[in-house]
């Protein structure tokens, strides 16, 4: 179907989606990486695509299905998502659902690092680019909503809301990903949307329903349309 046939209230809106953990490499068969599993930011692409949207979905290497009907960019590290993302604009909103490791190893061995007689290795790292950061702080060609996402085991609301105001995006989806709620690997979350309004408590609810609450959200700031 294309972008001409689709209807609802994001029809004929391009919208980026950022999913999944990045790997970072560290020789040719080792990697770091964070833990997502990539399940709220496909579930946002396929909410989005429903009511209408065109979405460029930029994927690290996630276990989640890919969402049908997304334009599909697959990438590895933070450097490369980076790069796919500027790719893929300009956009009317990016929703930055991505967890983008923070590091990266300074110079990744070409060849396998091999043990050698019980001498570890030192591993020295360099700072990711802060993908969403960059998005936010664009002077021209800056998506009219950015939204970003903040994972956090302590104080998760001031934390987030002084991310909010760092990076310079619009809205944090932000949660707490103590292992002890379950939320990361899970079906289920609990996520506090915070504007320059204020902060909403959403309560617990499937990934799913979160995308779809997230995308009707979007509909109406950029349309005002409610989906
Ligand atoms: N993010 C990004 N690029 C990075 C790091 C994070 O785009 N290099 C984005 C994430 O996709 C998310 C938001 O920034 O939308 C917040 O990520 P988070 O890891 O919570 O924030 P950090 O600034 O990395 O802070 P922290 O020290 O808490 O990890
Ligand atoms: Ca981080």
């Amino acid at each position: 179907i294309g972008a001409a046939l689709k209807a609802g209230p994001l029809a004929g809106k391009r919208i980026l989606v950022t999913s999944g953990p990045t790997h970072e490499p560290i020789d040719p068969v080792r990697y770091i990486a964070n833990r997502s599993s990539g399940a709220q930011g496909s579930a946002i692409a396929r909410a989005l695509l429903a009511l209408g949207a065109e979405v460029v979905f930029v994927t690290g290497p996630a276990e989640a299905a890919r969402p049908e009907g997304a334009e599909i960019v697959e990438v590895e590290s933070a450097a490369e998502m980076l790069a796919a993302v500027e790719g893929a604009l300009p956009v009317e909103a990016g929703i930055f659902a991505a967890a983008v490791a923070d590091w990266r190893v300074a110079s990744a061995s070409g060849s396998k690092i091999k043990k050698v007689g019980g001498k570890l290795p030192v591993l020295e790292f360099a700072e990711n680019p802060d993908i969403l950061a960059t998005v936010s702080q664009m002077q021209t060609g800056r998506p009219g909503l950015v939204v970003g996402f903040a994972a956090e085991t302590d104080d998760v609301v001031s934390h987030a809301e002084a991310k909010r105001k760092r990076k310079g995006c619009d809205w944090i989806v932000a949660n707490d990903v103590r292992p002890e709620t379950g939320i990361m690997g899970g079906s289920e979350n609990a996520v506090h949307l915070i504007t320059d309004a204020g902060v909403e408590d959403w309560p617990r609810m499937s990934k799913d329903e979160v995308a779809r609450r997230l995308a009707e959200r979007v509909a109406v700031e950029l349309t005002g349309a409610h989906g």
